[in-house]
């Protein structure tokens, strides 16, 4: 595992943002995992400016994300999909077939879980997986569990999930209470990871998950200390209580 801490957040997503432009100099053809929420903002930001200032192409490059809520569709100014398309998919040039996201109001979850699954194997897996962490350990909605849950599923959300996400609703209530999310085994089974981690809310689980080695479903994360391609990219708040250690 490779860490890096920056001095702001910032400079973090630009750091961030720079592997993923060198990346598709390098392959045009990317296949890129991406997360929502508010840590992978700065990254996106600086894509797009690179993307204005011509540095950068997504044109050949196709995109997964991590996870959707289940029940909202994609025109809902919550979902994951109207995420994306607000702060970096209407900005860049990703073909509109490049993209792909389950489809939060489906009818039959299980059977897009499934095809999900299966796209993701048909282009082979993951070149670049971006990541955040939950305040619990999260990966993508893999919540803490007594198992890891390899494929796409549909996960029921915890409480304190809910919680942490409410800020972007109206209330608790309307957080919805099911997602689906790629599993351990198809972010595991990434070429690259690349655990991004912002602001101070975040140091107790980044030291918790820095700090010990041990392999346990309850802190869905740690599975990620067995990756040959890890880089855990933090800002100065989110590793200070590692680094005080
Ligand atoms: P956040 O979410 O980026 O909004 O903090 C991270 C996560 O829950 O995985």
């Amino acid at each position: 595992m490779k860490i890096v801490i920056k001095k702001d957040k910032k400079i973090a997503a630009r750091y961030v943002a720079d592997q993923i432009i060198a990346l598709l100099k390098e392959k045009p053809t990317s296949v890129l995992g991406l997360p929502t929420g508010s840590t992978p903002k700065g990254v996106y930001d600086a894509l797009i400016e690179s993307y204005k200032a011509s540095e950068v192409s997504f044109s050949n490059a196709q995109s997964f994300n991590l996870d959707e809520y289940l029940g909202l569709e994609a025109s809902h100014p919550q979902s994951y999909a109207y995420y994306m398309r607000k702060n970096l998919f209407d900005f860049v040039d990703f073909k509109a077939t490049s993209t792909h996201i389950y489809k939060g109001d489906t009818h039959d979850a299980q059977k897009e879980c499934t095809d999900y699954t299966n796209r993701i194997k048909a282009v082979n897996g993951i070149d670049f997986q971006l990541l955040g962490i939950g305040p619990n350990g999260h990966i993508g909605f893999n919540e803490p569990s007594d198992t890891f849950n390899m494929h796409s599923h549909v996960v029921t959300l915890s409480e304190k999930t809910r919680k942490a996400n409410a800020r972007f609703f109206n209330d608790l209530a309307s957080v919805p209470k099911k997602a689906m999310t790629m599993g351990i085994g198809e972010i595991f089974s990434s070429k690259k990871i690349y655990l991004l981690a912002l602001g101070k809310e975040k140091a107790s689980i980044m030291a918790q998950f820095l700090l010990s080695d041990e392999i346990d479903p309850h802190l869905p994360a740690s599975i990620l200390h067995i990756h040959p391609e890890l880089t855990v990219v933090m800002d100065k708040d989110a590793a200070c209580s590692y680094q005080n250690a």
